[in-house]
């Protein structure tokens, strides 16, 4: 046997994750017929809206389907008969933590994945190549490969493999153009091993071939979430080490390039934040720890925790920053928080370290003007009351406005505080918003982007993460 020439792909779930990573496969393989498919029609209606309207902000996206949609990418809701024509099935459903039951609050949430198995299982008539693409806990491969093999029909065989995607949003088409790596899994076997070879051969297309690693399947799985548990444990130990600063006076950008001149650390992910958010690091890591105690290895557990609760304390110790320097009480003041994204780039606010400021000055009884240029208004409502479940959100709605500029946002305001690094706040003219903003007037920088020394001689009072007072 040799291994099976994919023509036909077909990607379940137009997420995050399968979006992008499924329109840039079809761009760079034009002798391949790729079909997204999800059963959120609304999502597939955007994917393949008329002006481009896409249903995730993603600097390139646009260009990257204009290329190729229509011609070899196509968005449906057939999820069947995309099953049946694929030689390939990348599933990239989502895999929320665990809100209930065993695991609650760790543990990945596989019934996305599994109903997707299931429905592969049910409908394909002839053999497979399943990749797992969403991030899963380590063995989930495994529990595909029962669900399939108990529900095929006759003479249909699937091959499983696991392809974590490193992609990070905002970045997401250059990192998929240009990977520092594609990681395959396989099971050693000679049919796993063609299958792999099968994937490589589509990655080749555009990824130099020693940059595609094969491996083994539990090692892939462990690999997507070792990486992000310690790129996060470095956000951890750099926000851990701006603590510090903050009670010595020291500067933690200096703290960082100076560290990050060894070679054997570099300089990148060492920037002091108001905490980490986003849809993996905490999800992973907390399936790490679940994993941990699964395996009966407490203290391996407690040692990736701390990363998550360091994270915590981290945006709790911002807020309380915020509350203390402000005489103590923020009670009927304004704070604008300028960005609602877990980072730049992106609309995507999933565990945003926002949603935890906003939340901590809603119960110190704030008026919160909010601004973000890419945040719909319906997701920053929907996040808002999913984090004070116990306020209905008409009370929400009179502590928070939502303004169309941080022009605006900052206008009256006492305090400005900056969650997100979008670049457009850097170029705020802050004598103007000086001017407009109640005196004393405070900016607060959990980012690390304004000019402290220049705000400082404006007359704001500058607090800034991981510096001491200037
Ligand atoms: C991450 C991984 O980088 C990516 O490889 C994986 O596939 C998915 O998870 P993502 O969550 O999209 O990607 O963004 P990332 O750039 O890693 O940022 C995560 C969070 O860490 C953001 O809130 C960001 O602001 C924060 N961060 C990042 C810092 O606070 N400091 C840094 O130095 C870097
Ligand atoms: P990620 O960030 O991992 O890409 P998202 O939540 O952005 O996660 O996307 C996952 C998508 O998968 C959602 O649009 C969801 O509707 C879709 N999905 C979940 N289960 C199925 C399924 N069984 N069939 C098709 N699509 C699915």
């Amino acid at each position: 046997m040799s291994p099976v020439k994919v023509k036909k792909i077909v990607c379940i779930g137009a997420g995050y994750v399968g979006g992008p990573t499924c329109a840039v496969i079809a761009q760079r393989c034009p002798d391949i017929t790729v079909t997204i498919v999800d059963i959120n029609e609304a999502r597939i209606n955007a994917w393949n809206d008329k002006d481009f309207h896409l249903p995730i902000y993603e600097p390139g996206l646009e260009d990257v389907v204009k290329s190729c949609r229509g011609r070899n990418l196509f968005f449906s809701t057939d999820v069947d008969k995309a099953i049946q024509e694929a030689d390939l099935i990348f599933v990239s459903v989502n895999t929320p933590t665990k809100k209930s039951g065993v695991g609650a609050g760790f543990a990945a949430d596989l019934n996305y994945v599994e109903l997707a198995t299931r429905r592969i299982a049910a409908v394909a008539n002839s053999n497979k190549i399943v990749v797992e693409k969403s991030t899963v806990p380590c063995r989930t491969a495994e529990s595909m490969r029962v669900i399939l093999e108990a529900n095929a029909k006759p003479n249909c065989r699937f091959d499983i493999l696991s392809n974590p995607e490193f992609l990070a949003e905002g970045t997401a088409i250059p990192d998929l153009h240009n990977p520092d790596r594609v990681l395959i899994g396989s099971l050693q076997t000679p049919e796993g091993l063609e299958a792999c070879q099968s994937l490589a051969d589509i990655y080749a297309h555009w990824v130099p071939r020693e940059r595609i690693l094969t491996v083994g399947l539990w090692s892939s799985e462990l690999s997507k979430l070792a990486a992000n548990a310690m790129l996060a444990q470095r956000i951890s130990s750099i926000n851990a080490l701006s603590a510090i600063c903050e009670a010595t006076g020291s500067n933690i950008d200096e703290v960082a390039h100076a560290v990050g001149h060894d070679t054997r650390i570099g300089p990148k992910f060492l920037k002091a934040s108001v905490g980490f958010g986003g849809s993996c690091f905490q999800k992973d890591i907390l399936n790490l720890v679940y994993l941990s105690e699964s395996l009966h290895l407490p203290e391996v557990a407690a040692y990736w925790r701390q990363v998550v609760e360091m994270n915590e304390y981290q945006k709790s110790r911002f807020s309380k920053r915020v509350v203390d320097t402000l005489f103590n009480t923020i009670t009927g003041k304004h704070i604008a928080v300028l960005g609602f994204a877990f980072k730049a780039d992106t609309g995507d606010t999933r565990e945003s370290a926002a949603i935890s400021l906003i939340r901590d000055f809603q119960k110190e009884r704030a008026n919160v003007n909010l601004y973000d240029p890419q945040v719909e208004e319906s997701q920053i409502w929907q996040d808002l009351s999913e984090a004070s479940p116990e306020l209905p959100l008409e009370t929400i709605k009179k502590q928070v406005r939502i303004c169309s500029s941080s022009m605006q946002a900052c206008k009256g305001a006492e305090a400005v505080v900056i969650a997100t690094e979008w670049k457009e706040f850097k170029e705020i003219d802050w004598e103007v918003v000086y001017q407009s903003m109640n005196k004393p007037a405070f900016v607060f920088d959990g980012r690390l982007l304004v000019d402290a020394a220049k705000l400082t001689k404006i007359g704001f009072k500058v607090v800034t993460i991981g510096r001491g007072e200037l």
